[in-house]
């Protein structure tokens, strides 16, 4: 069973004053398997964060539900660490307060010395040592960013939530943080859902890439599974010829197909753009990868189509 399964998922908003409802995304399904690494890729105000607060627990689906673990959620939880598109850090708390914050409603019974301590080393991963005692207002966004990347990897989620969270950062900074997301994750098996709008960040840390067509009605069209091994690192990326491919892929379906694919109705297909003359497996032909990625798909009636097939 999947660990997390979105089902059927749709945000609408109410006209206001006899004008149409806005129906922002709609029959949106996918699911994650434990441990796995999905982003989120889509075009601005197709949905994404909407999705992103659901799944925290933030936010109300007009339509659909979320099952984490088994478990229809119902509300924001310690089991979910959300970096959010805005920051959100307590203005009142320094940056060690607002990590300390978390770290103290995650593990209530630890004493004030440990929770500061455990604050303070995840600050350093981030590259906050020394910064502890600013507020939020006296942080560059890019620090902000940090303060709020550390504050979701000290509770140690069993899921880690992401909206753009290496946005506002420079190149070095964004590349140190990049991996040092993939080494904590790995090391605890958790389970990401990242939103990015970074086709070579895509490609380096994840399993799978959702597509979302462009709104209204925005829904994920299309699943792309990365083919590349997960030695994968920022210095060899390019040397892979898939890389290439996966990323004209992604680049494409943003740059012509997002738009018109809100048209097309039925489920995601599952692409693998990475494999030479776009090959994909199908359940009549069964190759190695080929159970995996139907059971990655995660996502009901998932057509498997090959490379370019827009149809
Ligand atoms: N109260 C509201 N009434 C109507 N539409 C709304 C309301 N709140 C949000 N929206 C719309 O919902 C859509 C989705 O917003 P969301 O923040 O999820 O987009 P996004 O994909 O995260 O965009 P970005 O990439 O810019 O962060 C937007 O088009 C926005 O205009
Ligand atoms: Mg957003």
């Amino acid at each position: 069973m999947a660990f997390l399964k979105v089902e059927g998922l749709a945000k609408v908003y109410a006209g206001a004053r006899g004008r149409p409802d806005t129906v922002v995304f709609e029959d949106v399904n996918f699911s994650l398997e434990r441990g796995e690494f999905v982003c989120l890729i889509g075009h601005s105000g197709c949905g994404k964060t909407t999705i992103l607060n659901v799944l925290a627990g933030l936010e109300t689906p007009s339509a659909g539900a979320v099952i984490v673990d088994g478990r229809e959620i119902s509300g924001p939880g310690l089991d979910r660490g959300v970096v959010f598109q805005n920051h959100a850090l307590l203005p009142w708390l320094t940056v060690l307060g607002n990590v300390a914050f978390a770290v103290r409603a995650r593990w209530p019974e630890w004493p004030a010395a440990r929770v500061r301590a455990r604050a303070k080393e995840t600050l350093a991963k981030v590259g906050l040592a020394g910064a502890e005692h600013k507020r939020p207002a006296e942080l560059s966004g890019g620090m902000k960013q940090r303060v709020g990347i550390a504050r979701a990897f000290s509770i140690e989620p069993k899921m880690l939530l992401l909206d753009e969270p290496f946005g506002a950062l420079d190149a070095l900074t964004r590349g140190a943080l990049q991996d040092e997301l993939l080494r904590m994750v790995q090391a605890a098996r958790q389970t990401v859902f990242m939103i990015t709008h970074d086709v070579d960040e895509a490609i380096l840390l994840a399993d799978r890439i959702l597509l979302m067509s462009s709104g209204p009605r925005a829904r994920i069209v299309e699943v792309v599974e990365n083919t590349l091994p997960r030695s994968r690192t920022r210095a060899d990326l390019h040397h892979d010829p898939q890389y290439y491919r996966i990323r004209n892929h992604l680049l494409d379906f943003l740059v012509s197909r997002a738009r018109s694919a809100a048209a097309t109705g039925g489920a995601p297909r599952l692409v693998r753009p990475g494999l030479e003359g776009g090959e994909v497996a199908s359940a009549s032909e069964p190759r190695e990868r080929s159970p995996r990625a139907a059971t990655n798909a995660g996502v009901r009636g998932a057509t498997v189509v090959s490379l370019h097939s827009n149809a």
